[in-house]
């Protein structure tokens, strides 16, 4: 039998790195998609020895540039025919950045890297997704949201260009927007076997000497933190069940906790009209 495909950004750190570590132990060839080559390398020497599975490959991705997303994808089908999983891990959330960044492509880096990018990623892989018998597309969200259940995707700004910027506002935004896509992608692919599903990501501990220059206070507050916090490994087997489990073969369109119940969404992620709006303003945004 061909040994299952997997690609999953961000497989460099935290969750995406412990998904990566499951995945490749069940025999899944495993392909982290990470933007830093070093950071990558390290993480794929450490995936290979924790699994004792050779074939976990590293593909050079920045999420924020649809120019370095469209090379890994060429680089992608040079090696690979099908992907029977695709994991959208990756997010900026740079928790000590007060003024907004903006990639080669002049977008702001969040929305970039945390909505635009997987929707083009999947767009371009799509054939590889279908090739598959039964595809797994999986995005990731927040828990998060739950303290803003008010909270709407800005139509006209959604880069926050016009408004007082925070990482965290722009966070949410971007993670209420992969909501939408799940439902929107899934009714898309209703007829086919490929399934799309989201997970509710919990508080999970973060390596904070990842954010040298976040203040103290940021810094005890996210100590206080982690003593409620699981561990990446603990959340990472939403991931693995998603990816792999029979139970939900025929399961799409969903939104999944840390104990692979699932939950709802705000009203507002879940109504029709706003989908399409949100929708629509994303696909101006994509060039294939
Ligand atoms: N930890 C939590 O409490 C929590 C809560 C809710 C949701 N989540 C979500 O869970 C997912 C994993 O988070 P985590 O806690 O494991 O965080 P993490 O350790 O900071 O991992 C984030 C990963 O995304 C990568 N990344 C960031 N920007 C990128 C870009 N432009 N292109 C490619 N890769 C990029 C990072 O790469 P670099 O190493 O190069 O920076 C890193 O590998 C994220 O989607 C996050 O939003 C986490």
């Amino acid at each position: 039998m061909r040994d299952k495909v997997c690609l999953i950004t961000g497989g460099n750190s935290g969750i995406g790195k412990a998904a990566a570590i499951q995945l490749a132990q069940l025999g899944i060839k495993v392909i982290i998609g990470c933007r830093n080559e070093e950071r990558g390398s390290a993480a794929l020497k450490e995936i290979k020895d924790k699994s004792k599975n050779e074939h976990v490959e590293l593909l050079l991705i920045d999420l924020s540039s649809q120019t370095s997303i469209k090379k890994a994808v060429n680089a992608f089908k040079s090696k690979h025919k099908v992907l029977d999983i695709l994991i959208h891990n990756a997010a900026d959330f740079d928790i000590s950045r007060k003024t907004p960044q903006f990639s080669k492509e002049d977008v702001e880096t969040v929305w970039a890297t945390n909505h635009i990018g997987p929707v083009l990623l999947t767009e371009l892989l799509m054939d590889e997704l279908r090739q598959s018998e039964q595809g797994r597309i999986i995005t990731v969200s927040s828990q998060g949201l739950i303290m803003h259940p008010f909270l709407k995707v800005d139509l006209e700004d959604p880069e926050l260009r016009e408004r007082k910027y925070s990482v965290e506002k722009a966070y949410y935004q971007s993670k209420l927007a992969q909501v939408m896509y799940t439902y929107w992608l899934s009714e898309k692919l209703k007829d086919t076997p490929v399934t799309v599903n989201c997970i509710r990501v919990t508080n999970v501990k973060i390596d904070i000497d990842r954010y040298p220059d976040i203040s103290g206070v940021m810094k005890r507050m996210y100590s206080v933190k982690s003593r409620f916090s699981i561990s990446p490994e603990k959340m990472a087997e939403t991931y693995t069940y998603l990816a792999t489990s029979p139970e939900v073969e025929h399961v799409t369109g969903k939104y999944f906790n840390e104990k692979r119940e699932t939950v709802s969404s705000s009203n507002y992620s879940q109504n029709q009209d706003d989908i399409r709006e949100v929708m629509g303003m994303t696909m101006k945004y994509i060039r294939v």
